[in-house]
């Protein structure tokens, strides 16, 4: 099987790779990637010399150049995306662009070139916020989107929904829960505050900490998004998640733990504005239909995580001291 996948140089996107090839190692992968901030060739360092593997630096907004990618691909892993929620409230242009635009790019592409087989991968945040006392989100929910970010993965959802009722084309959705893991953009809270702790910096914490989040180990996504290929029925989506719930402050304190500092290093900031209170995920529809799960705990997720950011300092420094740091004093007033 050949096997285009977009935002390969990302974090979830190169997990998937390195997991892939892992598993099927007989399997081509073309991976097609802007590079923008967020991709990094050195994530996937191990796989760049595997003969079943391939780099195309280019835009999924570049029709010409996704039309000729697909001619003999059998499946698109559609993960390419602007990712974070505090860029796009700080300037939604490129979310739109990206994450809107480029998937109808790919669509077109995969239906104009016999119907290609195409998985999207989605996040949790497109249904909205919880409160307290709600039940989980699942495959029922109601789309209710409320940053720039979620508002342009539900549009490229509904896309990629209306190619299937439209035009037949064999989709599948996946909209996942937070995802950590070795090599996540030190943007991103869990990354972010590893990587400020090993330089002796203190962590951010918006507002007081009491948002929650269910976070899922990047591999296990990884997992269902394969059982989803293997398995899954054309046209529909499953919700993956962690099952584990965890307020900021929570997760914080573990951090803190692990890297065995107390909680003076905790800087408690203004808070996001539009701040989503809680996301939840309820996967009985993967369990049941998928026989997947989500397998590895959150404390040896977290503990892995921790150690891999120490001993790959090289990797997040440089990311640290180049252009990020021009959005990390935008968005925390920092010098
Ligand atoms: P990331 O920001 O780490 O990586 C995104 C990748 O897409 C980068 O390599 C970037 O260069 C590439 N890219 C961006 N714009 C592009 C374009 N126009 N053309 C080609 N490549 C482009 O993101 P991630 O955290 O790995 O997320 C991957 C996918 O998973 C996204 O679709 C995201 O919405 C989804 N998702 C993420 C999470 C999470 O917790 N990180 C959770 C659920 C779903
Ligand atoms: P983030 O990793 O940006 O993921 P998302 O917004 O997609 O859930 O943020 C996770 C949670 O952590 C979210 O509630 C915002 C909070 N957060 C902080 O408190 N401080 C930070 O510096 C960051 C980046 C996030």
């Amino acid at each position: 099987m050949k096997i285009l996948v977009t935002g390969g140089a990302g974090f979830i996107g190169s997990n998937f790779i390195r997991y892939w090839t892992n598993k099927y190692p007989d399997d081509k992968i073309v991976n097609l990637d802007a590079l923008t901030y967020a991709g990094n060739l050195e994530n996937l360092k191990d796989i760049e010399n595997n003969k079943n593997y391939e780099f195309i630096k280019g835009d999924i907004r570049d029709a010409d150049l996704v039309n000729d990618l697909v001619k003999d691909v059998d499946l698109i892993i559609h993960f390419a995306a602007e990712s974070h929620v505090d860029r796009s409230i700080q300037n939604s242009e490129d979310f739109i662009k990206t994450n809107v635009l480029g998937t109808r790019v790919l669509l077109d592409a995969a239906k104009n070139n016999g119907n290609i087989r195409f998985h999207h991968i989605s996040t949790d945040e497109v249904f909205g916020a919880l409160g307290l006392d709600d039940e989980p989100f699942n495959e029922d929910t109601p789309y209710d989107p409320r940053s720039p970010y979620s508002a342009s993965k539900a549009a490229s959802d509904h896309l990629a929904r209306a190619y299937f009722h439209t035009h037949k084309l064999p989709i599948t959705i996946s909209n996942c829960t937070n995802n950590y893991g070795p090599f996540q953009f030190p943007e991103k809270l869990i990354p972010l505050f590893i990587t400020n702790l090993i330089e002796g910096e203190k962590v951010p914490v918006y507002g007081k900490g009491e948002n929650i989040r269910d976070w899922i180990y990047v591999d296990d996504h990884n997992a269902g998004v394969d059982a989803i290929i293997k398995k899954g029925r054309i046209g529909e989506t499953y919700c993956l998640g962690g099952e584990n719930e965890i307020t900021n402050l929570e997760i914080t304190k573990k951090i803190l733990n692990l890297m065995g500092m107390g909680e003076e290093m905790i800087e408690y900031v203004k808070d996001r504005p539009g701040h989503d209170f809680r996301y939840a995920m309820d996967i009985t529809k993967a369990k049941n239909e998928l026989g997947w799960r989500p397998k590895i705990k959150f404390e040896e997720g977290l503990k892995k995580t921790v150690e891999w950011y120490k001993n790959n300092k090289d990797w997040w420094r440089g990311i640290k001291s180049g252009s990020y740091l021009e959005y990390y004093k935008k968005q925390y007033g920092r010098n």
